[in-house]
Order: structure tokens, then sequence, then C-alpha cells
């Protein structure tokens, strides 16, 4: 079934698992990483950022996905991640994603609590949930370089106010988490989340999962966390997968098996994950 946010992340917080959000690379992945969710009978969140859903197309991408929802049964929500303007938000929402995250973090409380009010009035009228952001995760998003590679925390004040102000589905939260840190592992303040879940009853989201160590999920699920994003080590199996093959290849090679390696290494990262997390038979 096709599926918003908050739905697909409903039992979270109770039954302590998270969904894994997984961001789509390209469009070959698609269908692999649906399939590692059938495989393990596990809920699955896709994700895209704006870039990458502008070279796919929002209107073909909603329709692969509901596809495959369909035909295969399983309970799959499409998310649009970090996007500042409401422009490109509004865009998805009206081709069909039903999910999506407005990114303002990098403003004022007051600023960040307008622009996120802007998107969740257009989201509830076509009922699309919405994730924001409070707090800073580091790195890079969409290729670009967030901060000066410093964490802001949540502050938990902060946070009761933002979400009742917005009405937000859900809130990602800086902890110690970092985007594309894929070489190091990230160091986690555990207080924090337990200082956000006490005052938090939405479900909280943990970006930057590829550098955080199969124990640290373990230890953020039971502290709270219901959605946790995985981008840069699903790039990184694909194109390991790819460059293998693709030193081996013939010119006669059908460029269709060059990639299902690729996309079964996507797949086997995938189901890992899920085990980690979870979710599998939710
Ligand atoms: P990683 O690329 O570090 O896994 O982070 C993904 C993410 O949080 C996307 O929002």
């Amino acid at each position: 079934m096709y599926l918003t946010l908050k739905e697909i992340l409903k039992n979270t917080r109770k039954n302590k698992f998270a969904v894994g959000s997984f961001n789509i690379h390209c469009l070959e992945m698609v269908p692999s990483m649906i399939k590692a969710a059938k495989a393990k009978n596990s809920p699955i969140i896709l994700q895209i950022s704006p870039t990458t859903c502008k070279y796919i197309g929002a209107a073909l991408l909603c329709n692969v996905v509901k596809e495959l929802a369909k035909e295969t049964a399983v309970n799959v929500t499409l998310h649009l991640d970090h996007t500042k303007d409401f422009l490109t938000i509004k865009d998805a929402i009206d081709n069909g994603f039903s999910s999506v995250m407005i990114d303002a973090s990098a403003l004022s409380l007051e600023e960040n609590i307008k622009k996120t009010k802007e998107v969740v009035n257009y989201a509830k009228q076509h009922g699309v949930s919405v994730e924001a952001e409070l707090g800073t995760i580091g790195g890079t998003e969409d290729g670009v370089a967030l901060n000066d590679g410093k964490v802001r925390y949540t502050s938990p004040e902060d946070a009761v106010k933002f979400v009742k102000e917005t009405g937000i589905d859900a809130l990602a939260i800086g902890f110690g988490t970092s985007h594309g840190q894929w070489k190091s592992k990230a160091k986690l303040s555990f207080d924090v989340l337990k200082n956000i879940h006490d005052v938090i009853d939405i479900p909280l989201v943990l970006h930057g999962g590829t550098g955080v160590s199969e124990e640290d999920l373990k230890k953020c699920i039971l502290g709270g966390i219901s959605k946790v994003n995985i981008g840069t080590e699903l790039n990184v199996a694909w194109v390991k997968d790819a460059k293998e093959h693709l030193e081996k290849a013939d010119l006669a090679d059908s460029c269709r098996d060059l990639v299902i390696p690729s996309n079964d290494a996507v797949q086997k990262v995938i189901e890992n994950k899920i085990d980690i997390l979870g979710s599998s038979n939710k």
C-alpha cells in the first residue's frame, strides 16, 4: 500500500522499531529497494533529494513507486528529502508524493516555524505528511556542505514549541549524526535524544544513518528514534559493484545485465538494515 509518513510510522514508538528511509540515487535502484522490503516483509520509506528528483522527474517516480507498491503489496512511503523551497515541495505534492521534508533549520526558530507552517498548511490540504528539522545535522546534503561541520544539538524546549506551533508529523533532530559520514563513526549524545524523547510525542528522525554503528542504531531505536535515514551507504554499494563489473565488461555486454549486480548489492544492504531496525514483519 502507498502510505503517508504518519501512517507508516504509526506504531514505531510503541513497538520500539524504526522504519528505514532509503535514498533513491537513480531510478534503476527502485525495484531492488522494494524487493528488499518484500523479502523481509517490512514497511519501507523511499526518499529522494530535490536534485535527484529533478533528474528522474517527480511524476514518473511517483507512478513507478505506486505501481510497485500495488504489485508487491509492500507498505511504501515516497518522501521528498531535505528541501528548502516551497515550490519544489508543492511540485512533489502535486505529483503525488505522500510525504515531504521542509528543512529550514538554518534559519532562526521563528523563521523556521513560519516556513514550516506554510508547508504544513499546503500538505494537510492534500493528505500529505511533513517532516521538519530543528538543530543541525553535519556533513553535506544534496552535494552541498551544510555548515562548518559543527553539530548544533536540538533543544528540547525549542522542540516543544516547534512541534506545537507547526503541526508537523515527524521531527528530525541534531544529536551528533552527520550526513555522508561513511569512513568514520558518529559520536552520539544519547542524553540529548532522551531529553527530546521525554517531551515530544511525534516520531523522531535520525539523519546520517550511514555513519552510525549497528550497536548505536539499536540504542537509538530503544531511545525513541522511529525513522532512520540511510543514503550514502547505498550509493557506495552501488558504485563499488558497478566499478568491478564495468572494468571486466565487454562492449557487446548488455547494459541491463551490468546494472543487475549493483541493484542486488543495494538490496542486500537494505535487507541488513531492516534486520537492525527491527521492522521485519511489522
Ligand atoms: P547518510 O547519507 O549519511 O546515510 O544520510 C542520509 C540522510 O540522512 C538523508 O537525509
